[in-house]
């Protein structure tokens, strides 16, 4: 059921988590299914409900950085330095582990990934629930991720204990994920923060990490699948005239757009990078119930959010199947 965030709410959220329930409830990036991260029959439940498979591990969500050395242990200078400037943020951070984690939250890696979330409702719910979260994001296993209230409960239905709601979320596209494993560190996952932003704060950063050090992880192609086919295409003029009637076209800016196509998606209103992240999951919603037989994406520059914006595309396209 859906909740608004109110206080009242936020308080039988946090006893559904102090119980080891679920709760799904709003981050700045995308909604995450949420459970006490030191229960472990909690944190099984989430794969269940999700439908995840027990080798993808979850992030562990802090109320503040001071909590960190409760989950989380060697955190390097580099680290530190990015926890100070991006906490609360869209910024994990991927570190050796700490025994107070169960196993079945990192899927048996003997590293963590944390963060602290910037959103009022999910510190709040921190605060109440006095101990570490572990949330995916609240959608099904390889389906488009959840921004808003309403697209957790059209993929999960009443499973979760409960789904706050605090309307749609900022960022829009997952948080950026940084290992601090090895040194460089890796950038594991694009996402809400630009790399360019993180290489200025702390030089050199790993940005095709071995397939080995990435594990995980959202790496598995199914993932942001919506069930249409998706295809990239350099401009939208490459689109046969006579396959738009039946397609929709996806562009970050409306100047990209060209006539014929049954619906047009434009992501931002001039081509800003900010807005088009946050739109993107919702309009991938949108199109894939408005039955059209295909989507076209017109690829960006994958500079600053571009990153982020055409990996999710990208997955989109190849997830077939
Ligand atoms: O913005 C976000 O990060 C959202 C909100 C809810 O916080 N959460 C999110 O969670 O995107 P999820 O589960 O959809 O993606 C987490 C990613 C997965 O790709 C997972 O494999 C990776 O983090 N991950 C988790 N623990 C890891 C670890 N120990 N080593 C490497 N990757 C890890
Ligand atoms: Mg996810």
């Amino acid at each position: 059921m859906i909740s608004p965030a109110t206080a009242a709410n936020l308080r039988r959220a946090a006893e559904l988590i102090r119980g080891g329930e679920t709760v799904a409830f709003p981050t700045e990036t995308v909604y995450g299914l949420g459970a006490d991260a030191t229960n472990a029959v909690a944190v099984a439940r989430i794969f269940e409900i999700k439908q995840r498979p027990s080798f993808d591990p979850l992030i562990v969500h802090l109320d503040d950085a001071t909590r960190l050395h409760q989950v989380a242990c060697d955190v390097p200078p580099g680290a530190r330095k990015l926890i100070e400037q991006f906490w609360p943020g869209p910024l994990t951070l991927i570190l050796k582990k700490k025994d107070l984690i169960p196993d079945i939250v990192t899927a048996d890696l003997p590293s963590v990934a944390v963060r602290v979330p910037d959103h009022e409702t999910a510190l709040e719910l921190l605060r109440l629930a006095d101990r570490p979260i572990a949330a995916p994001s609240a959608n099904r296993f390889g389906c488009i991720s959840p921004t808003t209230a309403e697209h957790v409960q059209e993929q999960l239905g009443e499973r979760p204990g409960m789904i706050l709601d605090a309307g749609p979320c900022r960022v829009g596209v997952e948080s950026t994920i940084i290992s601090f494993l090895a040194d460089p560190p890796a950038l594991l996952r694009p996402g809400g923060i630009a790399v360019e932003t993180i290489i200025a704060a702390i030089g050199r950063i790993d940005l095709a990490p071995k397939v080995e050090q990435r594990i995980a992880p959202g790496l598995s192609s199914r993932h942001y699948a919506p069930r249409t086919e998706l295809r990239l295409v350099l401009s939208a003029g490459e689109v046969p005239a006579g396959e738009r009637s039946g397609a929709a076209l996806l562009v970050v800016d409306p100047k990209q757009a060209e006539p014929g196509f049954r619906h047009v998606e434009p992501l931002s209103s001039d081509g800003n990078l900010v807005e088009a992240a946050a739109n993107l999951f919702a309009a991938l919603h949108r199109l894939d119930a408005s039955n059209v037989r295909r989507i076209y994406a017109v690829r960006i520059p994958e500079e600053g959010l571009g990153l982020a914006i055409m990996d999710r595309l990208r997955r989109a396209a190849r997830a077939e199947g």
